[in-house]
């Protein structure tokens, strides 16, 4: 009989994520799930929602706060990578194609093929393998593994077929545990057991049981910032009692969404899909009744395009505002405009089939910019002579009073949803993209046409249609009705919904034609599962879709390339974090937007019980044993603002399951940005979490790493919630793409944390002593175990240097937090202290003496300690990466992370390359003569006066003239001898790391070395 697990017997136990977690294997997992993209296991519910914390990185964060840490770390670490299916077994099982035996018989070294394999005829191939299969008389020979071989055993043996690459290269090919979820952990749970001393053969029974050993019971975790719901998902297909809750009631729906519609049974899933293609089939219905989208001759309106029109005040011409005139590269397909000399407008002709030089210049349209973010003009030619007038002239532009930019855009009322006749922006149908049936086949043939008098009766069906019903639909809460509110929400460039269009309500947003669409699928699908659906699809509607047609080399919005979706496509709304006003849109048609009702997920059921809140975090009314969140930090998304643009057709009459959260932003409950507001709030919710949690309990707070003063806020917030930092680990969580935008590299930090015990004191002193010993034992520990595991990584490190320094920061926050009283201040009210700007608290003092210390542990090898502490931040930042980068090290987030670490305030001087995933220092042929001077980091440095030298050496420079430079370059190198010993260590450094990197720079650094060593000074 398997003994039952003990309840408590790891109640006081350090978790496995306070003393480990790999996170190099972690952040090449997580680079794969976000490569996955559309089909990461919870995207299709919402791709509109930005930000979601990758599974992979949940599900460690969740196991690492339930496994113990114990004695054997090696072993830890390991049972931890078979959970997490990073394990060689596990790799085959992830392997896209499994070997087969004859395979592994024409290439392993196999004693005795008879002790796995049988084959038929018998007795024909040889005892041992390899096997050579080119002889004729086995070439019919069929082999199977045998049957009493367990699949442990088998996977044992495939191991060796798999190639012998790095991780990182392992898991690019690979597919993610995941995927494969129900059979990737077979061969684990022996080991697992064992180690474990529980019983458990899959992850629901081991989280119940790690439950029980440490909380006595099942564990509940909490996620109050739950957003898309990837924390608690996770966490409730492992098996824990979940309760997630979000301010945003969008969030809600997206959580309780993961739970119930990915997370319910295949069962579930097939009746809602029944379900909604019921829901597809009535809306169509209705709309092909009324023939408002074909054209009876058998083709149906794919998508529609509508440009603003406005009157030229010079020209007196009512001129189309179309940036790009090209429909679709493939067609090669342009909208012509034709000047109509009586009416003093331009008839819009569509062309297809154009020349190469037509299609170039239909690129140019009536809209032009001097530069990307200058204004914009409206640009057209009558008879020769050319007219341009800034867009802003057109609106009225004017200054205020108060200094504030008003226009004479006409504010539209509630009622309106297009524009009144004396309205400056009017709005035109430009051209029509149609398909119909290829035959008897799937697939479709498609056409742009210009707009006829039929398509423009079409238009005013719907037009007096969606005038008959819009106030009986708004009170009925099928359309929106709620204002949009002065000030968001938020553009990258332009103005506010509200300045540049006078849209003052959600519905103004949206076409005629979409608001018929949305409004009839609200009004069959009022369900739960059906407002998902909705909110899905919202994403490909309104008036802030730019049509996209594709370009060879362009993926950028906009810009004709393919952004959201394939070629000649409306992209979508939610392409970045922000709602942009365009001059032209395209209006999917009911058919392409009906389609995404046809959900495709791969169900993964959820076991643990589930509850889903909508309140802020400060108001949490349970007692979770764990809290992982990942609160709004910084620069993040505005959520807040941006979802009101759902909240706006979710609000009214919502099901019963969503009945309870409150359908409005409330934007003031928000917790945003990186002021005081931000710090009160974050408190109030930490402070809230600690409370309600047991003595043993666990949290991680997860935040993005970008702001330099992370630390200091981080640790302010956790000392003033009554928590104290156990660990923190940094996981690289952005994918290429993201990095190709420009040169931030994004990772997440993992703060550990747990409740503060006892009222400790100490005083200042006491505590540089106790932060050295801590950080020191943590960088040695972290340092064994890379030597420890070198067999499980393949020669790999399991801690870079950066871990080490993340790991190094915790410690001496480990330390620092430990502590009620520093030297007679009592913390939690220096750490709630409102911050005053440019003022350097008692606390942040503090935080940069632990970050000090932690660098000082850090000195790498070649460097004395002693020469290492006289070495400015920017020279310590140079040797350092120079060390990292002989390791092959080339990411830019390493460099940002070093330089806030040694405080260099502009690393950038430093660089000879700084693309995202190519990073590399300048070389000193380089820097040349350059950051000698007064104004530079490295003026008056020892290494910057090296390699001057060094690229002097290069250039042939005499050696006697250079030894005069540097004499110069280096302050008191007479007067103190310690600089001349200092510069023949950084030459020596300098050559030793740059062999293979640049070998000519690095025998010039020898020949320094060579020449200050022998040089006879006075
Ligand atoms: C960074 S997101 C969480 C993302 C989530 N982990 C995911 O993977 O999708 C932060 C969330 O905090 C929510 N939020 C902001 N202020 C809040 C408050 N005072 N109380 C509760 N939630 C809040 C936002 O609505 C947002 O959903």
């Amino acid at each position: 009989m398997i003994p039952a697990v003990v309840p408590f017997s790891l109640k006081e136990a350090p978790a496995l994520i306070e003393r480990l977690l790999p996170v190099q294997k972690l952040s090449a997992e997580v680079f794969k799930e976000r490569k996955a993209g559309a089909g990461q296991t919870l995207v299709p519910l919402g791709a509109y929602w930005k930000g979601r914390k990758p599974l992979i990185l949940n599900k460690a964060c969740i196991l690492g706060c339930l496994l113990p840490a114990t004695d054997n770390p090696k072993r830890d670490l390991e049972i931890f990578e078979k959970l997490m299916a990073m394990d060689d077994e596990s790799f085959v099982a992830r392997w896209p194609r499994r070997a087969k035996p004859r395979e592994i018989l024409g290439t392993l070294s196999i004693a005795h093929v008879a002790d796995y394999f049988v084959s038929d005829p018998p007795g024909l191939i040889p005892h041992s393998a390899p096997v050579d299969w080119s002889k004729p008389d086995l070439q019919h020979v069929k082999v199977n593994w045998r049957d009493d071989i367990s699949e442990l055993d088998r996977r044992h043996i495939e191991i060796q077929m798999l190639p012998r690459d790095p991780y990182r290269k392992r898991v690019e090919m690979a597919r993610r545990p995941e995927e494969i979820i129900d059979t990737v952990h077979a061969h684990i749970w022996d080991d697992v057991n064992e180690h474990l001393g529980t019983s458990a053969h899959s992850f629901p029974q081991l989280v119940e049981q790690l439950g029980i050993m440490r909380f006595g019971h099942r564990p509940q975790l909490a996620d109050t910032f739950s957003g898309s719901g990837q924390i608690p998902f996770e966490a409730s297909r492992l098996g824990c009692d979940v309760y997630a809750s979000d301010l945003n009631p969008v969030a809600c729906m997206l959580t309780w969404g993961s739970f119930h519609i990915v997370g319910g049974s295949a069962d579930a899933q097939a009746e809602l899909e029944c379900q909604q293609r019921r829901l597809v089939a009535k809306v169509l219905q209705e709309i092909d009744n009324m023939g408002i989208e074909t054209d009876g001759q058998g083709w149906r309106a794919k998508a529609y395009l509508y440009c603003l029109e406005v009157l030229c005040p010079q020209s007196g011409w009512m001129v189309p505002l179309i940036p790009s005139r090209v429909l679709s590269y493939g067609k090669r397909a342009i909208a012509e405009l034709v000047p109509d000399q009586i009416n003093k407008r331009y008839n819009i002709v569509v062309r297809s089939g154009v020349t190469e030089q037509q299609l170039a210049a239909a690129a140019k349209g009536t809209i032009g910019r001097d530069a990307r973010f200058s204004d914009a003009y409206l640009l057209h030619e009558v008879n020769g002579v050319s007219y341009k007038t800034k867009i802003s002239t057109l609106r009225g532009d004017f200054e205020k009073p108060d200094g504030t930019i008003g226009n004479r855009i006409r504010a539209w009322e509630k009622t309106n949803f297009r524009p009144i006749s004396d309205d400056l922006f009017q709005e035109r149908l430009y051209a029509i993209h149609w398909m119909r049936p290829k035959g008897t086949s799937k697939s479709f043939e498609y056409e742009f046409r210009t707009v006829t008098d039929m398509d423009l009766e079409r238009e005013r069906i719907v037009e007096s249609f969606v005038g008959k019903h819009l106030t009986e639909w708004q009170t009925k809460g099928w359309v929106p009705d709620m204002r949009i509110e002065p000030g968001g929400p938020p553009r990258y460039e332009g103005l506010s919904l509200i300045k540049a269009r006078g849209w003052t309500h959600w519905h103004h947003v949206f076409p005629a034609r979409h608001l018929m669409l949305l409004g009839l699928i609200r009004k069959y699908g009022s369900d739960a599962n059906s407002l998902i659906m909705l909110s899905r699809i919202l994403n490909y509607t309104s008036k802030l879709c730019i049509w996209s047609t594709s370009k060879p080399g362009s993926s950028k919005a906009g810009e004709g390339g393919r952004t959201g979706g394939g070629s000649d496509n409306p992209v979508n709304v939610f392409y970045n974090q922000a709602l942009n006003t365009i001059y032209n849109y395209g209006c999917r048609g009911a058919v392409p937007i009906l389609e995404m009702f046809n959900l495709k997920v791969v169900p993964s059921p959820c076991v643990g019980k589930m509850v889903v809140a909508c309140h802020p975090a400060a108001d949490l009314r349970i007692s979770p044993d764990i809290c992982i969140t990942d609160p709004p930090y910084g620069d993040a998304v505005k959520y807040e603002e941006i979802l009101e643009f759902f909240i706006a057709w979710l609000r009214k009459n919502p099901p019963p399951e969503f009945s309870d959260w409150i359908w409005d932003s409330r934007r003031s409950l928000a917790i945003s940005g990186e002021n005081e507001d931000f710090r009160r709030g974050m408190v109030a919710a930490y402070k809230r979490m600690t409370e309600c949690m047991p003595d043993n309990g666990l949290q991680i707070i997860m935040f993005t790493h970008q702001s330099g003063a992370i630390w200091a806020d981080m640790a302010n917030i956790v000392w003033a919630s009554g928590l104290q930092v156990t660990a923190a680990w940094y996981v690289v969580t952005e994918t290429e793409s993201a990095h190709r935008e420009g040169s931030y590299v994004k990772g997440t930090v993992l703060l550990v944390c747990r409740k503060r015990q006892g009222l400790h004191k100490t005083t200042r002193d006491d505590l540089a002593w106790e932060i050295q010993e801590e950080v020191q034992r943590q960088v040695d520990d972290l340092a064994g175990l890379n030597q420890e595991a070198k067999g499980l990584y393949r020669d790999e490190n399991v801690f870079e240097d950066a871990d080490i320094q993340m790991a190094g920061y915790a410690a001496a926050l480990r330390v620092l937090t430990r502590y009620s009283v520093i030297d007679g201040h009592d913390m939690t009210a220096e750490a709630s202290r409102p911050r005053v700007k440019g003022e350097i608290t008692f606390v942040d003092g503090l935080i940069a003496f632990a970050v000090d210390t932690a660098n000082q542990c850090l000195v790498p090898q070649g460097i004395s300690k002693g020469h290492w502490d006289k070495l400015s931040g920017a020279e310590r930042f140079y040797l350092k990466m120079l060390d990292l980068e002989v390791r092959g090290a080339k990411t830019l987030d390493n460099y940002q992370n070093f330089a806030k670490a040694f405080k260099v305030r502009d690393f950038h001087a430093f660089m000879g390359d700084q693309r995202a995933n190519h990073a590399r220092l300048k070389s000193a042929v380089e820097f040349g003569r350059g950051e000698m001077s007064e104004g530079s980091e490295f003026h008056q440095s020892a290494l910057r006066a090296v390699l001057f030298a060094v690229m002097e050496l290069m250039k042939d420079v005499d050696g006697s003239e250079v030894l005069a430079h540097l004499m110069l370059n280096i302050p008191n190198y007479y007067g103190d001898m310690t600089q001349r010993e200092l510069a023949v260590e950084l030459a020596d450094y300098l050559s030793k790391r740059l062999d293979v990197l640049r070998p000519d720079e690095a025998s010039a650094a020898r020949v320094l070395r060579e020449l200050v060593k022998n040089q006879r000074l006075g």
